[in-house]
């Protein structure tokens, strides 16, 4: 195999850190919502990090068989994610969903940003990028249609 592009692989472990963000943030509101609907989001919620921890998965162990090391250290993610972090505490239920579901569209939206110049290189890493992001769309549309 030829050395993989850092258009590919600087794409990919931007969006392993984000996914491996998103997937944190997902259990901490999870086990922290409060409120009408709580049984239904913290459902949802555990959906979206098994979703996101199967593509995460996929992504990083991409970047080694194109030759690249997946960086997934907390410190990596804590400095070099896009998605901004959450509260702490007590989450309101409602806010909530409007919350994630902007986040797991934010990251849906990166990785569509990425399909193109990635494509250009590798269309195994662009198609993975094309099916993580009609997954994220997915989700994204279950807790925004869960919103009033
Ligand atoms: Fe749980």
């Amino acid at each position: 195999m030829k050395e993989a592009n850092p258009a590919v692989t600087d794409a990919l472990q931007q969006v392993l850190v984000d996914l491996i963000a998103l997937e944190l943030q997902s259990k901490q509101a999870h086990w922290n919502i409060q409120g009408t609907s709580f049984r239904s989001l913290h459902l949802a919620l555990d959906e979206v990090v098994d979703k996101t921890r199967e593509l995460l998965d996929e992504v990083a162990e991409r970047l080694a068989q194109i030759g690249a090391f997946p960086d997934g250290r907390p410190e990596t993610v804590a400095r070099t994610a896009s998605i901004g972090d959450i509260d702490g505490g007590k989450l309101e239920t409602q806010k909530t969903y409007v919350l994630m579901a902007e986040k797991v569209q934010a990251v849906s939206d990166e990785i569509k940003e990425y399909i193109d110049p990635v494509d250009e290189h590798d269309h195994i890493s662009g198609d993975l990028l094309i099916s993580a992001a009609g997954e994220l769309d997915l989700q994204a549309w279950f807790l925004r249609s869960a919103t009033d």
